[in-house]
């Protein structure tokens, strides 16, 4: 296990797991499609874009893979274990289409970016190969592959953000969504596959974020967040020569749609967030208070090594700053246990800054080189296997230890909370996340609730990932 805490409760990255969509009425399309995704959330959202070009295509979506005549799996790169899990993927899907004369099997995203072509001269059950920036020509490939011919588009793109597509959503609750604002990643962090396989940043023109985000609250939606590999960095000049949009400007835009539209943000780079960002933040109720800042390192000769540009002390004055102006913010991280060269003393700087953050929550990974990485082509993997997951587990422990501290402080407190739906474990129960993105579930009472409601709960208990509590009457 490479992350060990309750992912599927948390909005960023998904690792390695998959969803299918919603079910189409079978009639109603000619054919169907089967789509499942794997890592950020980048991803599935990406997902949604290519459904909805199908969808344009007469396909629908199926939950049931051996009902498709389109398989498609959305891959990730970030982690050699990803891909492997693709890879085991694709070999259950060998019966499938020895069964079905006909059946296309299609790798999306960011493992069909690294392999290109190599990807159909290794797994021969493989019809297309389609890189996240050419999605707009699944169409042609789709033809070219029914015809026997082997369809590869892997093209990265300046300008390509799918602006005008709507997405069509897979597997929502009705009451969150998620928004894309930007493709690509200009920053050239050492361990990082991206840059490679998501191309240069380029950010989507702000009015179809706005309209997409009024659309859905429109439609019920209650909060969206706004996804992008480094939302900070976020900048739209509109072509009618107005002054540039930089992200803060955005935030504001889409936080005053409504103030019953809660508005969230992933991932901010912690070198690129701005004091303008958080007075933003702090000006609007319905911003979150939540911000994912991830550290990778607590040691500043490693984020050197990272590239990373920023040391430990400016890391610890950004959180400070975070929570000078915005005390009640909730932080979380991803770290990154064992890179090249990583001494037993630059872990305790791990643990350390950890502590210092008092991460609610944190995605915790053992180093796992990228083919193609400038940490690949520079420097040696040489913390040995064992020792990775020895300090994996003990950065999981600490953060164990916080997240339960993090909770415990939060008893007694009455927060504000977004019906999302039925808690996972009891249907007698609504589940919904406060402005800090925790989790509560609390019973239901006579009083009429629905997803998308937004009341008042009593915090009772807590166990490490969730707060219990209790509805707060009038
Ligand atoms: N090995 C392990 N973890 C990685 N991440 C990115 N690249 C690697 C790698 N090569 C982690 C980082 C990043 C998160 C999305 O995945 O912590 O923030
Ligand atoms: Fe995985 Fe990164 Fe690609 Fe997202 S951008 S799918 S995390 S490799």
């Amino acid at each position: 296990m490479q992350t060990l805490t309750t992912e599927k409760q948390h909005h960023e990255s998904r690792q390695g797991e998959a969803y299918a969509p919603f079910s189409a009425d079978p009639n109603q399309y000619d054919r169907l499609f089967y789509i499942e995704s794997y890592g950020c959330q980048m991803n599935f959202a990406d997902s949604e874009v290519v459904a909805s070009i199908l969808q344009d295509q007469g396909y629908g979506a199926t939950r049931l893979p051996d009902q498709a005549d389109l398989i498609l799996l959305n891959t990730c790169s970030i982690r050699e274990k990803a891909e492997q899990t693709v890879r085991k993927r694709l070999t259950e899907f060998k019966q499938l289409k020895r069964e079905k004369k006909g059946l296309l099997i299609g790798v999306l995203g960011c493992m069909a970016e690294r392999l290109k072509s190599k990807f159909l001269e290794e797994e021969r059950l493989v019809d297309l190969v389609v890189g996240p920036d050419a999605y707009r020509t699944l169409p042609q490939l789709i033809d070219e592959a029914g015809t026997g011919q082997k369809a590869v588009n892997v093209l990265l793109s300046r300008d390509e953000t799918y602006a005008d597509i709507a997405p069509v959503r897979l597997s929502s609750n009705g009451v969150s969504a998620f928004v894309s604002i930007m493709r690509g990643c200009n920053n050239m962090c050492s361990f990082c596959v991206v840059p490679f396989t998501r191309g240069r940043e380029r950010s989507r023109d702000n009015s179809s974020i706005l309209g997409e985000c009024s659309d859905l609250f429109e439609k019920g939606y209650r909060e969206v967040t706004l996804l992008g590999q480094n939302v900070d960095s976020y900048h739209y000049t509109p072509a009618s020569g107005s002054n540039s949009i930089n992200f803060a400007q955005l935030l504001e835009q889409v936080a005053r749609i409504s103030p019953q539209l809660r508005v969230r943000f992933s991932t901010s780079h912690p070198k690129d967030i701005t004091d303008e960002v958080l007075h933003t933040m702090a000006r609007f109720s319905n911003i979150c208070r939540y911000i994912h800042l991830p550290v990778q390192s607590g040691s500043t000769r490693v984020l050197q090594l990272m590239n990373r540009t920023y040391t430990r002390e400016w890391y610890k004055a950004k959180v400070d700053r975070i929570l000078e102006l915005l005390p009640d913010c909730g932080i979380s991280s991803d770290i990154i246990a064992g890179f090249c060269t990583e001494t037993e003393e630059d872990h305790q700087d791990t643990l350390d800054i950890m502590r210092y953050s008092r991460y609610d929550f944190s995605y915790m990974f053992f180093y796992s080189e990228r083919p193609g990485t400038l940490a690949q082509r520079r420097y040696a993997d040489d913390i040995p296997e064992t020792v990775k997951k020895e300090r994996l587990q003990q950065i999981v422990a600490v953060q164990n230890e916080l997240s339960l501290l993090s909770n415990q402080q939060d008893i007694g407190k009455v927060f504000e909370v977004l019906i999302e739906g039925n808690s996972k474990r009891d249907d007698q129960a609504w589940m919904g996340r406060n402005t800090q993105n925790k989790v509560l579930v609390f019973p239901k009472t006579e009083k009429i609730l629905k997803p998308g409601d937004y009341v008042q709960v009593k915090v009772d208990a807590c166990t490490q990932a969730t707060l219990l509590g209790s509805l707060v009457t009038e």
